[in-house]
């Protein structure tokens, strides 16, 4: 049995329905998170450093390498949060937290509701930020019409979806993650090299992931075609991975580049991300990366905190000690020091700005978590500064 860990522990035991079905929404391969699960901010914020970074420090840093991004959530930019300001004055890439998947777009079948969506493209365009587009299909964002019918509906059904989706941005959206989460956990499942998900239970084999891929091309020709997947930094889970790409290049399945969620915690090596950039690399020159959900964590809870929120790490709640944020520091300094050198390294985004509205402070259970650049008073943290001064010492 490969040694798997919590989350994908949490994976095989639950037959490929999400983590987030536990942790942030209602279970089941419909998945409803097309709203965030409010995250609490159950710590008072920290007492302000002074330390203010210059405008677009952050993404001048890495002007010559590649764009720097973070997803981001309508309500924010509605209320006109601090965090909005840092995107603007720090980033130069985004992509919408939820607003963009299946059941944030198609709800209904038949029911396209286009308005958040659109508020994030324009946005991006108003703000000369890059756009990506996550995700097309997901399965824990399906909603379960998607997959009735016989296969030829089904088939018929996300092509469509796909089509209407594209073209209604083709030009403005630099790439799509155009399947999320299909690569099984372990080789003992029962789809191994996929994910035992309700979309390959319902087509009967992976053939929806071409499906995707090609309608996506079609509709946008000039839109970079990702698979995105979480713990690629896993030897064994990027080994399923790279199988499965070669596979797709080997029958032309248009794909032009890997998604590497990096959802990592303080005990992660960034030498395990960088080989993971290597391997795509060393197999299939040509493709890109992209770092697409970046976070640090700083829990490292065994499978039974993602299973039934039991033996969670605790709650730091408002006194993370120092050590965890120079740990954080320098691992995401070793990171970046390490991506700068890899050309098809052309974006890299965290999964948020701010710890306030970090979906880490409700997954896999409600506590304080600490995994972003800037804490809750929207100021920049050590990691901020690791990777755009050098001369900063942790
Ligand atoms: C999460 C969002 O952060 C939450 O707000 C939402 O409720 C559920 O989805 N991997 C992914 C992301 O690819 O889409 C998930 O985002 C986090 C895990």
């Amino acid at each position: 049995m490969v040694d798997i860990n919590a989350r994908e522990r949490l994976k095989l035991m639950l037959g490929g329905v999400s983590l987030l079905a536990l942790g942030n929404c209602s279970g089941g391969g419909g998945g409803s998170n097309s709203t965030p699960t409010p995250t609490p901010t159950p710590t008072p914020t920290p007492t302000p450093t002074g330390y203010q970074p210059s405008s677009g420090l952050l993404r001048n840093t890495y002007r010559n390498n590649f764009k720097v991004g973070s997803s981001v959530q309508t309500p924010r930019i509605d209320a006109a949060d601090t965090s909005i300001d840092l995107l603007k004055s720090q980033f130069n890439s985004m992509m919408a937290e939820y607003e963009m998947k299946p059941n944030a777009l198609a709800p209904r079948e038949g029911e396209f509701d286009f308005s958040a969506a659109d508020r994030l493209v324009d946005f991006a365009e108003e703000n000369g930020l890059e756009m990506h587009g996550h995700t097309l299909l997901w399965n824990d964002s399906t909603p379960d019409y998607f997959f009735e019918g016989t296969r030829a509906e089904i088939k018929a059904r996300l092509e469509n979806y796909i089509t209407q989706v594209v073209s209604r941005y083709r030009g403005r959206i630099k790439s799509w993650h155009v399947v999320n989460e299909v690569i099984a956990n372990s080789d003992s499942e029962p789809n191994a090299p996929y994910s035992d998900t309700t979309w390959y239970r319902v087509v009967g084999n992976a053939d929806f992931i071409d499906w995707a891929f090609v309608a996506a091309r079609a509709a946008d020709p000039d839109a970079l075609l990702l698979i995105n997947e979480y713990t690629t930094e896993f030897p064994d889970k990027r080994a399923r991975l790279l199988q499965v790409v070669q596979d797709l290049l080997d029958r032309n399945i248009p794909i032009d580049g890997v998604g590497h969620q990096c959802h990592l915690d303080y005990r992660d090596t960034a030498q395990s991300v960088l080989d993971a950039i290597d391997a795509v690399d060393d197999l299939f020159a040509g493709l890109v990366n992209h770092i697409t959900e970046l976070d640090v964590s700083v829990y490292g809870d065994p499978g039974s905190c993602w299973e039934n929120q039991t033996g969670c790490d605790p709650d730091f709640g408002a006194n993370l000690p120092d050590s965890m944020q120079a740990t954080q520091a320098q691992l995401l300094r070793d990171i970046f020091d390490g991506l700068i050198l890899r050309p098809s390294v052309e974006n890299v985004s965290f999964w948020g700005i701010t710890d306030k509205y970090s979906w880490l402070n409700t997954s896999p259970t409600t506590r304080s978590n600490y995994p972003l650049l800037f804490d809750r008073n929207y100021e920049a943290k050590p990691m901020f500064r690791a990777i755009t001064d050098r001369n900063y010492e942790i």
